[in-house]
Parts: structure tokens; C-alpha cells; sequence
């Protein structure tokens, strides 16, 4: 079986990472903070993932599992090579690439035997090939590159599960070596069923970011309806339902609301933009662009509703937020929408208090200026108004009435 190393141990390495050591497989995962290298080889996720940490500690037991920070020893242990770093919104949208650059450049030079180097990371189309010629050019002379792209889609707060069965793998390769050895690797979900598609790099590539692309569509599309339907005293939770009932459209992503958030979607819309505007495709910029400013609007509309409760003017008003994780099951606040409606009110002056069942301390170190409640009375104990963004099951159970009362 081919040995296998991770590099970069965020939401994305880490779950990679104990799930195929789960599979079976000898794991070496490396990142550059020492930090989270430390909590992961002492069994501690440094997030919260449902179900991570005791699949981290199993496989830590079994010794299939082991974490560095040393690339020469990543270089030496693996056949198969999974870049997971992150690639943040940069300049004007654009996909910041200096992570997979650095990851990339970090290990080249130490590559002596023959591997395979796959990328997992989102990346704009293009990506690849420039990876490949870059890690060509810092290798040892003589020894050949091989890169192939097979993007992930899990979902955070359920990431587990996804990587052990997602929908489908996604190969994006350049030679026939390296399906087989990626066959290897996804023995077990491949002879579970899971489908399996191989194509070019640059499809492979596409594939994530317009999956995403038609996510965040599809949440912007029922959003905008729900505009309509305020507008016109329609009831949009019927709408959704009704339209979900079509086959051809399908229920999931059509649940209106406060729009998408976190660190994959938002990012990845803006980041197809730019590529789609740096290869002059104008109706993809237009659409992206719409999608964009439909999920910002929903913020600044529930801000504004928040007004309209208080009478119309937030200073002074105390509010108090529930959940600020950008969605439930997760401790992820990157670009959450509540986090967001939370800043619009503290900017008009209200009196803002929080609770979430696990994001606040990342929350804490993104808006040091919130109120963070120990529990969902203390953070609406004399609230003006309490805002429910994250749906939390917990939350959801809450009886409006009784919270009042309380
Ligand atoms: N989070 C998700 O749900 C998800 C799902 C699918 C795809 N993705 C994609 O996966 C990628 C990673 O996302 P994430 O959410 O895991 O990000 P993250 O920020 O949680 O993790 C990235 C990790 O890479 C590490 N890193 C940075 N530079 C490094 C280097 N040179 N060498 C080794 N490690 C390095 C960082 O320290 C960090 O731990 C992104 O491209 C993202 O779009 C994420």
C-alpha cells in the first residue's frame, strides 16, 4: 500500500489525514504550526469536527497515524503527497496561493525517490500546472514531478463522514501512473461504490469551484426569493418546499436565510470571479458578482430588521445573538454571516451579546469587542431583542416564550 503524507492539517489535512489512516493506511501529516502539530500528536483536534478527535486518537493508537513538522522526513516517508493548505481570499478577490506555493517549495528539494504530489487544495484553474513546473524546477536534477488535482468536498460538521463516503472522488491527472496509485489509496470507498472521475487537470480543478459556484447560486437564488416573497406577503418556507419538490431542483441548499459564510464558499465565488474575469468570461463575472451581493444583502437585511423591532434605532438597544459559528456543528467563524450582523449592530451602537455551543473563543479572537455569554439566559438576560443566526439544534429547540419569560 502506498504511504501516504499530508501537508497542512486544518479542517481539511487533519480529517484527511486520520481518515485514511483510518482506511488502513500509514500516515505522516505535516504543518507549520507548531501548535497545532503539538494538540494533533497529543490526540486533541485544534477545531471542532463531530466525530474527529476519537478517530484522531484511534489512529494515533494504532501508530498508522504520526505528525512532523520536518519536510525532509515527509519527503522521505511518502509515496503519495496530499497538499491540504489553506488558499485565503487575497488581493481583489483572488485566491491567495502563497500557501500551496510554500508548501510546494518546502518539499521539492527534498523529493529523492519517485512520488506522486496531489493537490487538494481550491485553487483557481491553472493552478496545477503551475505547481507541477515550479516543484519540476526545485527538485533534485533528474528526478521527475508528478502532480495530479483531486479536490474535497466535504462539508465542516460533517467531514468525517464525507471523507470516508463522499459523492465522488475527482482525479484530475497527467499520466496513467497516477490513477492507479490514487486507486490504491481510495481502495476502500471505491469498492464501496463511490464513483470515480478521471479527467484532465484543469477540468478537475473547475469541478470544485463550479460546484461551488452552483451552490452558493442555488442559496442566493431562494434568498432573493424571499425577498420577492416579502414583497409580495408570499410565504418563501412554502415556495422552497414546493420547488423542492421538483426532482430537476432538488430541496438541499434551498433554505432561505442569512446566506452562506465560512471558508470555502464566499471565498471561492470571488475567486472564480477573478479567474473568470482574467479569462474575459463575462457572464460568469456577472453571475458570480450577483450571487456575491444577494448573500451580502441578506446580512445588511436582517440588521435592518433588527431596526425595524427596535423602533428604529439600534444605539443603546441590547441585543443578544444566538450562534456565531458561520453554521451549525462547527466552530468555524471565518467570514460568518453572524458575526457580521453582529458587527453592523454594534456599529450603529447596540449593546451586543453572544452564545454559541463551541465558536466563541475563535470568535473572541476575530471581535475581541463582543459580549461572550456562558449560556443562552445570561447572553438574553435583559435583551431588547434576541437574534437566533446559527441553527443550532440546541437553539432551535428554544421556546421563544419561554426564553422571554425567563
Ligand atoms: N474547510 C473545508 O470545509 C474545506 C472543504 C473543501 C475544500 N477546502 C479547501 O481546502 C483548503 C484548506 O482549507 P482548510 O479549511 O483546511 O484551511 P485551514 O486554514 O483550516 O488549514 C490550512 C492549514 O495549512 C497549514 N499550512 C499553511 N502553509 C503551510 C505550509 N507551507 N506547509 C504546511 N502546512 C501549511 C496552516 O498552518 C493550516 O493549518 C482550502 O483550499 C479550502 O478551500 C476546505
Amino acid at each position: 500500500m502506498p504511504r501516504v503524507t499530508v501537508i497542512g492539517t486544518g479542517y481539511l489535512g487533519l480529517t484527511h489525514a486520520v481518515c485514511l489512516a483510518d482506511l488502513g493506511h500509514e500516515v505522516l501529516a505535516i504543518d507549520v504550526d507548531a501548535a497545532k502539530i503539538a494538540k494533533a500528536a497529543n490526540g486533541e483536534a485544534p477545531f471542532f469536527e463531530p466525530g474527529l478527535e476519537p478517530l484522531l486518537r484511534k489512529n494515533l493508537d494504532s501508530g498508522r497515524l504520526r505528525f512532523t513538522m520536518s519536510f525532509a522526513e515527509v519527503a522521505d516517508f511518502g509515496d503519495v503527497h496530499f497538499l491540504c493548505v489553506g488558499t485565503p481570499e487575497g488581493e481583489s478577490g483572488r485566491a491567495d496561493l502563497g500557501y500551496v506555493y510554500s508548501a510546494a517549495d518546502a518539499l521539492a528539494p527534498h523529493l529523492a525517490s519517485r512520488c506522486l504530489v496531489v493537490g487538494k487544495s481550491t485553487v483557481p484553474v491553472g493552478t496545477a500546472r503551475l505547481v507541477m513546473n515550479r516543484m519540476q524546477a526545485a527538485a533534485p536534477a533528474g528526478r521527475e514531478v508528478e502532480l495530479a488535482w483531486n479536490p474535497e468536498f466535504l462539508r465542516e460538521g460533517f467531514a468525517v463522514q464525507d471523507s470516508l463516503t463522499p459523492d465522488r472522488i475527482v482525479l484530475g491527472v497527467t499520466s496513467g501512473r497516477a490513477e492507479p496509485l490514487l486507486r490504491e489509496v481510495y481502495a476502500a470507498p471505491l469498492t464501496a461504490g463511490i464513483p470515480l472521475l478521471v479527467m484532465d487537470l484543469e477540468t478537475a480543478e473547475l469541478v470544485k469551484v463550479a460546484a461551488n459556484a452552483f451552490l452558493a447560486t442555488k442559496i442566493s437564488f431562494i434568498n432573493a426569493m424571499a425577498e420577492v416573497c416579502e414583497q409580495a406577503g408570499a410565504d418563501v418556507l412554502a415556495l422552497a418546499e414546493a420547488l423542492g419538490h421538483d426532482a430537476r431542483i432538488g430541496r438541499r441548499f434551498l433554505s432561505p436565510g442569512l446566506g452562506f459564510g465560512g471558508g470555502c464558499l464566499p471565498k471561492d465565488v470571488r475567486a472564480f470571479r477573478a479567474t473568470a474575469a482574467s479569462l474575459g468570461v463575462d457572464s460568469v463575472v456577472s453571475l458570480l458578482t450577483t450571487v456575491d451581493a444577494v448573500n451580502q444583502g441578506r446580512r445588511d437585511r436582517v440588521a435592518a430588521l433588527a431596526r425595524e423591532i427596535a423602533g428604529g434605532r439600534l444605539a443603546g438597544q441590547r441585543v443578544a445573538v444566538l450562534g456565531v459559528a458561520f453554521k451549525p456543528n462547527s466552530d468555524d467563524v471565518r467570514d460568518s454571516p453572524s458575526l457580521a450582523v453582529c458587527e453592523r449592530l454594534m456599529a450603529e451602537g447596540a449593546v451586543v451579546s453572544v452564545h454559541d455551543p463551541v465558536a466563541m473563543p475563535n470568535a473572541a479572537k476575530r471581535q475581541p469587542d463582543l459580549a461572550y455569554a456562558v449560556s443562552v439566559s445570561a447572553a438574553a438576560e435583559r435583551a431588547d431583542l434576541v437574534l437566533h443566526l446559527t441553527e443550532w439544534a440546541d437553539y432551535r429547540a428554544i421556546d421563544p416564550a419561554a426564553l422571554a419569560r425567563a
